[in-house]
């Protein structure tokens, strides 16, 4: 286990920051979503979260459900540290478990709640993944995996440097590191990503879809707009080779602290986006 490789190669242990600040950015949109779930599953005994990352989602769940045993599940220590550390802050009670997936997911044990969010794209074979969390289901339990929405947009079209809709040409940009994200993955096998078709042909009963906003409109607070800045520095970095060379410096101005257009210092910057929730029980 120790020393077994990410799938993917990125970084997570690192990404630790990172990764807790986008997540709180995050939490309105994870509460609506856990309110909707709780209507499937008012009081789950025992509640996994897949892919916890640095335990955002698991101390929200633990905060809903005080009598469950909830459990973040990463296969980054640094992260689970994370998450212990924010879950005690917080007041709320959480376990880890440190685990690779797909290959560990059957030693989980079973629960009534399966989250999964914005991890199961990390995982080569889609399907495979979906069909062992399935088996983690006791009768009745739900799945709830959170894949795709909306990309999520910090700029007006018109930012009043470089060409007018930069935000787009930067979002094809990463959506063709994705695929190369993708590509990469050691065990990839190619599925149409038909979110309720594949988790039925994992065995479980689909039973709802929905979106949900994040919308922070401008003004932001400094920790919105360091989130902002750090998401379009790290797109950047995807992006570049893609880009024509006005919208990399209309991006390096972006990021420029000095710069009165930058992300730091301009009023308009905003954050709106969407993701969606598909839920899925026991056949
Ligand atoms: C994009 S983050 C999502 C974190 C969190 N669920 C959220 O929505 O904020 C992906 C998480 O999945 C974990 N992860 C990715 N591939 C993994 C694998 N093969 N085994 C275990 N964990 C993995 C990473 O460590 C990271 O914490």
């Amino acid at each position: 286990m120790s020393g077994h490789k990410h799938h993917d190669h990125l970084d997570w242990d690192n990404r630790g920051e990172v990764l807790e600040r986008d997540a709180e950015v995050m939490s309105p949109l994870l509460e609506q979503a856990f309110q909707w779930l709780q209507g499937f599953q008012a009081t789950p005994e025992r509640v996994l979260d897949i892919g916890s990352g640095p335990g955002v989602a698991s101390s929200l769940l633990a905060g809903l459900h005080p009598g469950a045993e909830v459990v973040a599940v990463d296969g980054a220590p640094a992260l689970l540290e994370r998450a212990r550390a924010r879950a005690q802050r917080l007041g709320v009670p959480i376990g880890t478990r440190l685990a690779q997936l797909p290959e560990e997911i059957g030693d989980l044990g079973s629960a009534d709640v399966v989250w999964i969010g914005q991890v199961l794209h990390h995982l080569g074979d889609q399907e495979a993944a979906l069909a062992e969390l399935a088996g983690l289901l006791r009768p009745g339990g739900v799945l709830a995996l959170m894949e795709g929405g909306l990309p999520f947009r910090f700029l007006p079209r018109d930012i009043g440097i470089g060409e007018p809709g930069l935000q787009s040409r930067l979002d094809a940009a990463v959506d063709l590191s994705f695929n190369e994200m993708r590509a990469e993955l050691p065990d990839k096998v190619a599925v149409v990503e038909d979110w309720p078709a594949l988790l039925d042909r994992a065995g479980m009963k689909h039973i709802g879809t929905r979106t949900f906003l994040v919308d922070h409109p401008a003004p932001v607070d400094g920790d919105k707009r360091s989130y902002i800045r750090s998401t379009i520095e790290n797109w950047s970095k995807f992006a570049a080779q893609r880009l024509s060379d006005e919208d990399n410096a209309t991006l390096a101005r972006l990021l420029d602290p000095e710069d009165e257009a930058g992300v730091p210092r301009r009023p308009d910057v905003f954050v709106l986006g969407a993701r969606t929730i598909y839920l899925a029980t026991t056949r």
